[in-house]
């Protein structure tokens, strides 16, 4: 499968012996399958595929607190609140985590958060789509978290030591999250018939730009031939694309819900749904700061950074105090 996704990527590798004796040697405890640690050595591209990749990461789930935020106070019930509450918290959890693992690679968070606000890094396409309804929370949970469990798994076996590490705890906690999700969903379908028309509704906003999350058809994915070399990325875009697939149908059915894809049916000799063509121009358009919500999720974040300045000061000062101090002593 890796094999495969080496060949078919968009971008052409340097063949094994035109690498230096270095890199040669790195790749080659890549494909012994050790693990990287941060004071190895590692080729630059590696490096900074993995700061853009990981830091794209950590503010994707900064971001994402932003849809569910939107509905802190208005969980319809005390259980739910609390639930939810906990989850946009685990999220912030992850985006320190995945933080701290970009660090050791030599990038400071601020010039990470800089290059969010700035609009140098992306996150994801997904977080650029509004909560309109309760009904959309259980959606983020059952796709949205659903989504990222199945692109995250592999992660947990990269070959980036940090990165692997924090990802085997970020999908224990995305298991709950997408559990929740579906659980709001399954309450919504067992509900009136306007709750159901509800859970419809967002299914029917939210199950593409679900499936636009992996990221661009293999044909299009600038990055994932290197990084399937690199041993980043251990499915392509499109195979982790077909897993959701075939994984989320039999649960809309279950429900008693439809995907809204006329061209969905089940391919006995694949043994896989076949699904409708995407509109990748829609994600393009997100990608480039077009969605419906891309200008309000970077202001948010802005004025977050800028209402922190006086304690981000406040902590230096002290810091500084700090060592002044250790010097005297
Ligand atoms: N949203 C925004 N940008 C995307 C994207 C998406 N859904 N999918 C791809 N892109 C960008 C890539 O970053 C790349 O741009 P760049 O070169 O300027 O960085 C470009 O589109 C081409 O795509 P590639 O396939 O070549 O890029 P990658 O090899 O990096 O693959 C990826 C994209 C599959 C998203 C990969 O980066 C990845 O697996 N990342 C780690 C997981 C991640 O970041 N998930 C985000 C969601 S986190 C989340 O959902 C939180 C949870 O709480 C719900």
């Amino acid at each position: 499968m890796y094999a495969q996704m080496v060949d078919t990527g968009v971008a052409s590798l340097r063949a094994v012996e035109e690498l230096s004796p270095e890199e040669q040697a790195f790749q080659e405890r890549i494909d012994a399958d050790i693990k990287i640690e941060p004071r190895d050595w590692m080729t630059e591209g590696y490096r900074k595929t993995l700061i853009r990749q990981i830091s794209q990461h950590a503010h994707s789930e900064i971001v994402g607190q932003l849809p569910e935020g939107n509905w802190v106070t208005r969980a319809p019930t005390l259980k739910r609140k609390t639930i939810l509450l906990a989850k946009i918290q685990d999220e912030a959890g992850h985006g320190l985590y995945l933080y701290s693992a970009a660090e050791t690679l030599g990038v400071s968070r601020d010039q990470m958060t800089l290059d969010l606000l700035s609009g140098k890094a992306k996150y994801s396409s997904i977080f650029n789509y509004p909560t309109l309804s309760w009904a959309d929370i259980g959606m983020i949970g059952w796709l949205v978290d659903g989504a990222a469990i199945i692109n995250q798994i592999p992660l947990c076996r990269c070959s980036y030591g940090p990165y692997a590490r924090a990802m085997v705890r970020i999908c224990k906690e995305e298991a709950f999250h997408a559990r929740q999700g579906f659980d709001v969903v399954m309450a919504l379908c067992r509900g009136t018939p306007e709750q159901k028309q509800m859970a419809q509704e967002a299914l029917n906003r939210w199950w593409w730009p679900a499936l636009m999350m992996f990221g661009p058809p293999d044909t299009e994915s600038v990055n994932s031939a290197q990084s399937a070399r690199w041993k980043i990325k251990l499915f392509s875009n499109d195979e982790l694309r077909q897993r959701m697939v075939d994984q989320t149908v039999p649960q809309a059915e279950f429900l008693g819900l439809s995907i809204p894809d006329p061209d969905l049916r089940w391919n006995e000799e694949r043994g896989q749904y076949d699904f409708g063509a995407i509109d990748w121009s829609e994600f393009y358009s997100v990608l480039k700061g077009n969605g419906p919500c891309n200008r309000d999720r970077i202001q948010t974040r802005r004025k977050a950074w800028d209402d922190g300045a006086w304690f981000r000061d406040g902590l230096n000062a002290h810091a500084e105090k700090q060592t002044a101090k250790s010097k005297a002593a």
